[in-house]
């Protein structure tokens, strides 16, 4: 018996949702490809998905109570909300999904470890640290280690923790989180470095912290807005939301809540890049233009038209041939790191040059090589990358590395001449739900093998 009442009174914003559950999804194997045939241009309807990076903080301030929290717009068919699912069970809440629809409830947690095996998997998981340690008064989560675009450390969410009174050891691979007795302390917190995830991990521990909390020099992203507001939901007392400083007046408990994730803009830009790519018009329902607003006016110096239509955004390509333009990766409201690779994809067959400078993460060029290995012309200096645009690019097989890197990799097979094999496409189910059937709907010749 579920412990939830059933979904009816949740509205779901996608009458066809994709068919596989999210437990076969991760059951895919390793060795799954895409293959691209280049050359078609997209037209047709992108339904926008429930926005990654959104989904897997609010999952986890679920955890703060110890009532029901219920989500509309959920990204369910991602492999990181799934691995999200296996940590918050294996702490012992109980998950509810249908199709974009999904329920937790913290109430039955017992346990407050989240194990190296898990966290490995997914870097969002060192997100329960905040709510544990505030409900709990303790937690012991795996170090995250690094990945393929960096070594990712959390030394911003751990000095941050430890100004709230939290007592931090690392042993073996572990962060051994206690809060003082009675609980987290308000503290005037000042970020030395913009982090999405410090903000994050301690908006959601001052939540039930005694006193206020103040956190300056806090990230500003729309996920992190939504979070409040979900928050809020749930009883919290927030102000400052989407700017640098944010003030939080810790309360004795939260209650459950339903909340409508937003949309996912990563995936919106990264559709946006491939009309201008492949030229013919996109319709991408349920998106928001105002969360991309740095990348979209590149975005039309490039050359692409992009304009909100009520809840959904129209793209298509002005002019016959993209023009080369400069791009650097900032904190929002500047151009996201997450559509820099997407981007750069764009550039190879530009109308001239363009340079790309990745200021947010130490190593993520990794799709350079093989972008080059269809044929782009494209020179890496430090954190800069010139490209310089090219004629055509050719069909290979390339290796997708990380999330990002994938995706520019499909991208530029969507313009290629011939066909390109993606290997590893386990990267790219992490982040984009049902990426094939959303671009075959809409003309390209792809497919998984
Ligand atoms: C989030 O990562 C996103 N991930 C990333 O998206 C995104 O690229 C990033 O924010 C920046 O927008 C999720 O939301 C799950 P940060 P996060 O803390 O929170 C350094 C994707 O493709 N840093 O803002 O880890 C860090 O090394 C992913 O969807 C510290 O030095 O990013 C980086 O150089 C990739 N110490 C910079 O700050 C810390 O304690 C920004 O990282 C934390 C971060």
């Amino acid at each position: 018996m579920s412990p939830f009442p059933d979904f009816k009174n949740l509205k779901s914003n996608r009458d066809s949702y994709p068919s596989s559950d999210p437990e076969t999804l991760v059951q895919s194997s390793k060795l799954d490809k895409i293959v691209v045939t280049g050359g078609k241009p997209l037209n047709g309807i992108i339904p926008i998905s429930g926005a990654k990076n959104a989904a897997l903080k609010h999952m986890c301030a679920a955890l703060l109570s110890d009532e029901p929290i219920y989500f509309e717009n959920a990204p369910n068919m991602l492999r990181d909300i799934q691995s999200q699912c296996d940590l918050l069970t294996y702490l012992g809440c109980q998950i509810r999904r249908e199709k974009d629809l999904m329920a937790i409830d913290a109430g039955p947690v017992k346990s407050q470890t989240a194990p190296y095996d898990i966290v490995r998997k997914m870097r969002g998981s060192i997100l329960v640290l905040g709510p544990l340690l505030a409900r709990f008064g303790q937690a012991k989560v795996s170090l995250p280690g690094g990945c393929a675009i960096g070594t990712r450390p959390v030394d911003l969410h751990l000095n941050a923790l430890e100004e709230m009174g939290a007592e931090i050891k690392l042993e073996n691979g572990y962060i051994n989180a206690k809060a003082p007795q009675g609980g987290l302390l308000g503290a005037k917190i000042l970020f030395p470095k913009v982090s999405v995830g410090a903000t994050e991990n301690l908006l959601m521990a001052a939540t039930l912290a005694n006193g206020t909390t103040v956190l300056a020099n806090a990230a500003k992203e729309p996920e992190i807005v939504d979070l409040g507001e979900c928050l809020i939901k749930m009883g919290s007392k927030i102000t400052g939301l989407g700017t640098e400083t944010i003030t939080i007046e810790g309360v004795k408990s939260l209650k459950g809540a339903t909340h409508s994730i937003l949309p996912d803009r990563i995936e919106a830009g990264t559709y946006i890049i491939a009309a201008g790519m492949t030229g013919g018009t996109l319709k991408l329902e349920n998106a928001r233009i105002e969360h991309l607003s740095a990348a979209m006016g590149l975005l039309s110096q490039a050359g692409i038209e992009v304009e909100q239509s009520g809840f959904d955004i129209i793209v298509h390509r002005e002019i016959d041939r993209i023009q080369g333009i400069d791009i650097m990766t900032e904190p929002y409201p500047g151009f996201p790191t997450d559509l820099q690779a997407q981007f750069m994809a764009m550039l190879c067959l530009c109308q001239g040059a363009g340079m790309v400078t990745e200021t947010i993460f130490e190593n993520r060029f990794m799709h350079v090589p093989e972008l080059c290995r269809m044929g782009a012309d494209i020179i890496v200096q430090g954190n800069s990358a010139i490209v310089r645009g090219v004629e055509s690019l050719k069909g290979a097989e390339v290796m997708a590395t990380d999330l990002r890197a994938s995706v520019a990799l499909v991208l530029a097979g969507l313009v290629a001449e011939g066909e390109t094999t993606i290997n590893r496409i386990y990267h790219l189910e992490r982040g984009y739900e049902d990426i094939v059937g959303k671009l075959s709907a809409c003309g390209a010749a792809i497919k998984k093998v």
